[in-house]
């Protein structure tokens, strides 16, 4: 899919669609205006006649408009001009380029952008109208024997912006909104992967492909053996009753100076949970191939800042490894002991993010972080607490919390904040070890994250639990790519675009 910003009248774009909006009740954008006073009329008429009301999620295909160089103009509802919000403006373009890529335009140009969305401006429309546009048609049958191929696809978006004076915000809106869509994507695509193709060699093999592609990636994987030498105890738990081998993938994108201190992203990477021996009841358990939606949104946002050719360092940190019940699996009451010396009893074999988390931090201290960001399919608990319209955060440094926040506000992709107080840190009390990997009923997603703070004592840290936001159940199931935007937004705002396009090796 091909963006462009431009600037000019409607009524002289030479496209198979010129896309305008339509307020509710029955009232012109400003394009659409501008083509009705070309035209003689043409749309007010339609629009007494009744043929379209506004409202968001209507549009109404036409051809022939007298005086237009188009081929065809869609009228798109965007609902009351002053109510529209982001949500509203994400459906407003779904639904139009949904149609554009149903009715045969290829290329289109559309003028959606003028629309005014509360407290945003054009950078954030531009740049939300690649993301949603990409979402809108981004398709889940890669692996199925018959796909439906559409005959005439959209293939090129012309985005207008007012002036020519706004060319260049509206192209670095637009390259920030590929560069998110393509990390979104990958996210998307790794999290609908099986748990029989997307298997932790999988993924390692992803994160390997990247660094060819980016030159500025590096990546190492580091097996089986390697973690035992480094005492990776808690992570060798989980993988033990499985047959797939367990890889620590560490992806180090170098886009700042050497001295620079670097950007840690952990992401779990449970390619299937079934529990372990404390094994999940069967009903949606194919869900739990999920389970490694924070090592893809790591490697999501990695794509999006190599693509933005950041200017910083930024390292993905991704224990990877499968959950399974056998004979050799970690049975709930065995006591392990994690890279970092402390003692575990694993009392519950179903908690095993938060134990191939805490030997990846502890790993990650030999990178003298800025900061560590985790991110997990952590806890049920957090469905429960959030649903899925908001990620958890918590952490040790109230700015770093902060600054995930805002750029969750800023991207869209919103966060919010749990507390993690000492009392909630008291309810981690094993008999027979350092720490329990349990804590009782209450407030599940927090005391998960106490136990991710015993290991992060030595750094500016924050967890996101993305339980909730990482995926869609029921009809539309499959994954959102979240938490990429608001990781991309973050790095974004931390680390300025270094000015020139990454060259990618072919
Ligand atoms: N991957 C799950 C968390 C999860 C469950 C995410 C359902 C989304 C939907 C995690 O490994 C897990 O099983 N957590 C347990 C922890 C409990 C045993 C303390 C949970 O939440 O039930
Ligand atoms: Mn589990
Ligand atoms: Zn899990």
């Amino acid at each position: 899919m091909e963006f462009n910003v431009k600037s000019g009248s409607p009524s002289k774009q030479r496209s198979a669609c010129v896309v305008v909006g339509v307020f509710e009740p029955r009232r012109l954008a400003p394009a659409a205006e501008v083509l009705d006073k070309a035209s003689g009329g043409h749309l007010s008429a339609l629009l007494r006649r009744g043929d379209i009301e506004g409202k968001v999620g209507q549009t109404l295909l036409l051809h022939h408009v007298p005086n237009a160089l188009a081929e065809r103009v869609l009228l798109v509802g965007c609902g009351k001009e002053r109510e529209v919000g982001d949500k509203e403006f994400q459906r407003i373009i779904t639904t139009a380029v949904t149609h554009l890529n149903e009715t045969g335009s290829m290329e289109s140009v559309s003028y959606l952008t003028e629309i005014s969305v509360k407290s945003r401006n054009l950078h954030w429309k531009v740049r939300h109208t690649v993301e949603a546009t990409r979402d809108a048609l981004h398709r889940t049958d890669q692996l199925k024997s018959k796909k439906d191929d559409l005959r005439r696809p959209l293939r090129k978006l012309t985005l207008m912006v007012p002036k020519r004076s706004d060319l260049t915000d509206g192209e670095s809106a637009m390259r920030e909104g590929m560069a998110i869509a393509d990390g979104v994507m990958m996210a998307r695509m790794l999290g609908d992967l099986p748990g029989n193709i997307c298997t932790p060699s999988y993924l390692a093999k992803q994160a390997r492909a990247m660094s060819k592609r980016y030159p500025a990636l590096k990546v190492t994987i580091i097996e089986k053996a390697q973690m035992e030498k480094l005492g990776m105890g808690a992570l060798l738990s989980v993988t033990a009753g499985s047959r797939e081998a367990p890889k620590l993938i560490i992806a180090e994108y170098n886009g700042g100076k050497t001295k620079d201190k670097p950007i840690v992203l952990v992401g779990k990477g449970v390619t299937f949970d079934t529990g372990g021996i404390s094994i999940k009841p069967s009903p949606t358990m194919d869900e739990m191939k999920y389970d490694m939606c924070g090592a893809a949104s790591v490697l999501g946002a990695l794509t999006a800042c190599a693509e933005l050719n950041l200017g910083c360092n930024v390292i993905g940190v991704i224990p990877t490894c499968e959950n399974m019940p056998d004979g050799a699996a970690t049975k709930p009451g065995d006591i392990v002991t994690s890279m970092s010396g402390q003692t575990i009893e694993v009392l519950n074999t179903d908690a095993e993010g938060r134990l191939i988390l805490c030997d990846a931090l502890t790993y990650s201290e030999r990178f003298k972080p800025d900061v560590v960001i985790d991110i997990a399919t952590l806890t049920g608990a957090c469905v429960i607490a959030l649903g899925q319209h908001a990620s958890a955060v918590m952490g040790n440094h109230p700015p770093l919390v902060h600054d995930l926040l805002n750029a969750g506000k800023a991207s869209g992709d919103r966060a919010w904040e749990m507390p993690l107080w000492d009392e909630y840190n008291e309810q981690l009390k094993s008999n027979f070890a350092d720490i329990p990997n349990i804590a009782g009923r209450e407030a599940g997603s927090i005391t998960a994250a106490c136990f991710l703070s015993r290991f992060t004592k030595k750094y500016h840290w924050a967890h996101m639990d993305i339980a909730g936001t990482a995926w869609v159940s029921g009809s539309k199931k499959g994954a959102t790519g979240r938490p990429v935007p608001l990781l991309t937004q973050y790095l974004i705002d931390r680390c300025p675009e270094k000015g020139r396009r990454v060259t990618k090796k072919s």
